[in-house]
């Protein structure tokens, strides 16, 4: 086999793994953000929110902030993203951390967050 032919080789079977994976994407997204944004929540250096909040399945919460239940009936996802974003927009006098505004989680780990938030 000439280098030419097998250099086809590999990019076709690099593509045929290329496509495999974005075909299989969208299917496990939705899980996998939920999963990953708990373990953004549960990590003492990024939302560490159970230093302040108990929620179902916590372990060893704190209680400085309200329990976080029943999400769903009380907050759509954009209000809920503001209150992570900047707890501050909502109570000048909060002392939870705006995660956003002060660059403690990116934006793709406040999405992941909220949509963990967003089933409890
Ligand atoms: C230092 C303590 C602290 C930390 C850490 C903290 N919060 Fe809070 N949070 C509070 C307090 C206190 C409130 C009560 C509202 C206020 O102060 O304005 C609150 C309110 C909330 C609310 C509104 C609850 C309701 O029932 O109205 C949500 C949702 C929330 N926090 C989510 C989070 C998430 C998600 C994290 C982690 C990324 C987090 N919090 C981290 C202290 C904290």
């Amino acid at each position: 086999m000439g280098s030419s032919s097998r250099k086809f080789v590999l990019a076709v079977g690099g593509l045929a793994i290329l496509s495999g994976s974005l075909a299989f994407t969208p299917q496990f997204a939705a899980a996998g953000e939920v999963e990953e944004g708990k373990k953004i929540a549960e990590n003492r250096k990024k939302g560490n929110c159970f230093a302040c909040h108990d929620y179902r399945g916590a372990v060893l919460p704190g209680n400085i902030g309200p329990k976080l239940i029943n999400i769903k009936q009380r907050f759509d996802k954009k209000k809920l993203r503001a209150q992570i974003w900047d707890a501050t927009k909502a109570n000048p006098n909060t002392i939870m951390p705006p995660f956003g505004r002060h660059k403690i989680l990116s934006e793709q780990e406040i999405d992941k967050v909220v949509e963990f938030i967003y089933t409890l």
